[in-house]
């Protein structure tokens, strides 16, 4: 039987993951099969024993199972538990559960690597403090930003995660903010980490809050450019950018994990993109 890994999440249909571990899989020479299995919405833990006792080697977790899959995991790593989700199931030794994220460090991937954004000594703003956002907060500390700050539509949420991230990189400067205080403020990134993009809807930032080089990040990907797309172009960020190459990096370091081979990312990310009309 082939080694088997597996993507966990509902709705699971329009998953990509099979697709790209696949390709990784054929590019690295490794033998394996991948598949989505969609979980009924409160039987994540009986899904993911029984898989692993068929033989399950590792797994990634999507929504909305990304905290069932913290809880089930029998260990940690330190990020995971930072970022208060797991995203990547590894079957260890003594058959424990290991639990990782490798979503944050699959930002700062497609940021650095495929956008070419340094981010060292850059002013940042993270809009929104759910699963997503606290996913993102210590690889970007990690990268040597200047500033961190957290806006949100309910500003003690993020509070919290200033709380929680507080001193981990006190070079970075990290705070929290409203949508009105935000005014006249400027940054170099701003990523969007709320999911107001799935209900085609936009937080209500304040006009002028792009620096003169300055990218707008969607963690979400759509076929279209999401309404945080758009109102990024039109207020002047120099370059806008959805989730898609983050999805494509954080599926490479879990297929790293598993295999200890590093996947290409590059050629991937350009077979899923959407061709551009006359392109
Ligand atoms: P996820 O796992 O995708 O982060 P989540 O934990 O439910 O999902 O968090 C959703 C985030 O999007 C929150 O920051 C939420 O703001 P609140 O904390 O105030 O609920 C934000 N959000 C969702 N819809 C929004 C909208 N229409 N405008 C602004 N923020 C929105």
């Amino acid at each position: 039987m082939l080694d088997q890994y597996a993507v966990f999440g509902n709705p699971i249909a329009h998953s990509k993951s099979p697709q790209i571990h696949t390709w990784f899989a054929q590019q690295t020479k490794q033998s394996l099969d991948y598949k989505a299995i969609l979980v009924p919405e409160d039987d994540f833990e009986a899904s993911a024993k029984s898989f692993f006792a068929r033989g399950g080697l590792g797994a990634n977790v999507t929504v909305p199972f990304k905290l069932d899959a913290l809880v089930f995991a029998d260990t940690l790593s330190p990020r995971a538990r930072r970022a208060g989700a797991v995203n990547t199931l590894q079957l260890g030794k003594n058959k424990q559960i290991y639990g990782d994220n490798t979503d944050g460090v699959g930002l700062v991937r497609d940021l650095t690597n495929n956008l070419g954004f340094s981010l060292a000594g850059k002013k940042v703003l993270l809009v929104g403090a759910g699963g997503a956002a606290r996913g993102v907060i210590e690889p970007l500390l990690n990268a040597g930003i200047a500033q961190l700050k957290i806006a949100n539509r309910t500003p003690e949420k993020a509070q919290q995660l200033v709380k929680i991230f507080h001193g981990l990189q006190p070079e970075t400067q990290l705070s929290s903010s409203n949508w009105a205080a935000l005014e006249a403020n400027q940054f170099d990134l701003i990523i969007n980490a709320t999911s107001s993009s799935l209900a085609g809807d936009l937080p209500p930032l304040p006009d002028h809050l792009f620096s003169k080089q300055s990218l707008a990040y969607d963690l979400m990907y759509s076929q279209q450019p999401t309404p945080f797309m758009l109102w990024a172009k039109q207020q002047g960020a120099t370059q806008v950018a959805d989730g898609l190459g983050m999805l494509v990096e954080q599926a490479a370091e879990a297929f790293f994990l598993w295999r200890q081979v590093r996947p290409a990312t590059q050629a991937v990310l350009e077979k899923l993109r959407p061709k551009q009309v006359g392109s």
